[in-house]
């Protein structure tokens, strides 16, 4: 094993930032010297990083992914490899994607399947929540079981009634069992009963184009689902997470679950601080690109997601990283926008992104460390490993240089599709080099790492409760 030490850079993490030399050996932080002290204490190392006037930063932590995910007749477009390998190259060196459980099967099943997929194939760590999508008491006592095994974590669907839909008999149920064991539910707060008859009633219209799925999934019914989830979760005292948080009246509801005191947490994603629905009514079908659930909101939404990042009503941003192509994926919905398979890109550029609202003055520069890194790795079970920087933890670690421009763009990116939600965003920021467990993934602007590399991440219980 060779020892690292990463020099002369600034660390920074969610608690402070420190002129520190950082020394790596087995894999994990060994120890960091502070260098405004006058002396010198740093040791030799193996290798030698030069970070002068880079950060030094944990490597990022996406807890909402979806490699491989089948959506519509056909499966997201990055595989556990191309998207960890393209994790990597935007500073993240955990994910956490969502393994399925097929109707009338079991979580172990589908838990199995999606080891298969990832096994042996990740450049970076993984880890899995389980989706819910045939909550009985079967499954209930399947979920003991793996919390016990490190799954910790169990998203149900609010929305998508006859795929993954689960009614508030079965999701109060699951709450119930998670009360118990330990486990944490992520919600997908839609009204998806609700927006089934929009749905219909739009298409009928002739009102087909991409734009649309904007429009029927209201916001309102967004804000619905996440006050009836937090209700549920009350009556059946656990902990909630709510994903992909995407409007002003959602945050609202979490703003007020959170004065009150309750576990209650909220998640957003960059294309909810970023796009808008004018991406949704770009002409030609490219708006296609831009079809998510919860969907892209009206521009004036996004002042009350970066507020809510600010006071914490939104502890978390993931990525939500689901891509497929404009050609051949997204194409399947011409002439029928609920046909579109849902889900954007970005899972490589969440860092990048969150840098640049650094430098707009939305976060500050430790905040985006708490977001990115720190608090998902408290929430879903992987602190002390990951998230920081300090002796003892996993040495997953990115020098990022602050000041180096890049347009984001799909001829330069590194995910297996074939546009980005971002085409010629300028970002200030962009990685120089990441480690993973000590090991370079990252070095010089070129891919270092493997396949297989990446390892499986067990994960304890929430450690972000009050
Ligand atoms: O549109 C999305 N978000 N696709 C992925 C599945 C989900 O609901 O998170
Ligand atoms: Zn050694
Ligand atoms: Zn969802
Ligand atoms: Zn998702």
């Amino acid at each position: 094993m060779t020892s690292t030490l990463i020099r002369g850079g600034l660390v920074v993490t969610a608690a402070e930032e420190t002129h520190a030399d950082v020394l790596v050996d087995h894999g994990r932080v060994v120890a960091l010297f502070a260098r405004d002290t006058g002396t010198d204490l740093t040791p030799s190392a193996d290798r030698v990083i030069d970070a002068t006037g880079k950060y030094v930063i944990p490597g990022g932590v996406d807890a909402h992914t979806h490699m491989e995910m089948p959506f519509g007749g056909t499966y997201a477009s990055d595989t556990f490899e191309t998207g960890t390998r393209a994790a990597a190259w935007g500073g993240t060196t955990t994910i956490v994607d969502f393994a399925i459980q097929g109707v009338g099967k079991s979580l172990r099943e589908g838990l199995d399947a999606w080891h298969a997929k990832a096994d042996g194939r990740c450049a970076v760590d993984y880890g899995f929540h389980m989706i819910l999508a045939d909550v009985n008491d079967r499954t209930l006592k399947e979920m003991d079981t793996l919390v016990e095994e490190g799954v910790t974590s169990f998203k149900l669907f609010m929305a998508y009634p006859g795929v993954f839909y689960s009614d508030d008999g079965k999701i109060l149920r699951a709450m119930q069992r998670a009360a118990v064991n330990g486990g944490l539910i992520m919600m997908h707060a839609e009204n998806g009963i609700a927006i089934d008859v929009l749905v219909e009633q739009a298409l009928a219209a002739g009102k087909t184009d991409p734009r649309y799925h904007g429009e029927v999934r209201k916001a309102l019914l967004e804000a619905e689902a996440t006050h009836r989830a937090i209700q549920l979760s009350r009556v059946a005292g656990s902990p909630l997470y709510v994903v992909h948080v995407s409007a002003t009246e959602a945050v609202e509801e979490l703003a007020r679950a959170r004065d009150l005191g309750l576990n209650v947490f909220g998640e957003t994603c960059p294309q909810y601080l970023f796009l808008s629905t004018d991406n949704l009514a770009e002409p030609d079908f490219e708006g296609a690109k831009y079809v998510c659930s919860t969907p892209l909101r009206p521009v004036e939404h996004q002042a009350a997601l970066w507020r809510g990042l600010r006071t914490n009503d939104l502890s978390v941003v993931s990525t939500d990283h689901c891509p497929f192509c404009f050609t051949g994926q997204k194409d399947l919905g011409r002439g029928d926008f609920s046909r579109i398979p849902n889900g954007l890109p970005g899972v490589e550029n969440r860092m990048d992104l969150l840098h640049q609202a650094v430098v707009d003055g939305h976060i500050t520069r430790r905040r985006w460390i708490e977001l990115a890194c720190a608090t998902p790795a408290r929430m879903f079970g992987l602190h002390p490993r990951k998230g920081t920087i300090a002796p003892g933890a996993d040495a997953d670690i990115v020098v990022y240089d602050p000041r180096t421009e890049q347009v984001i763009s799909a001829e330069t990116h590194h995910m297996n599709v074939d546009y980005s939600a971002y085409e010629g965003r300028r970002i200030t920021g962009r990685v120089e080099t990441v480690l993973s467990r000590g090991e370079l993934v990252i070095e010089g602007r070129e891919f270092v790492g493997r396949a297989g590399h990446g390892q499986y991440q067990p994960r304890g219980t929430c450690q972000y409760l009050l």
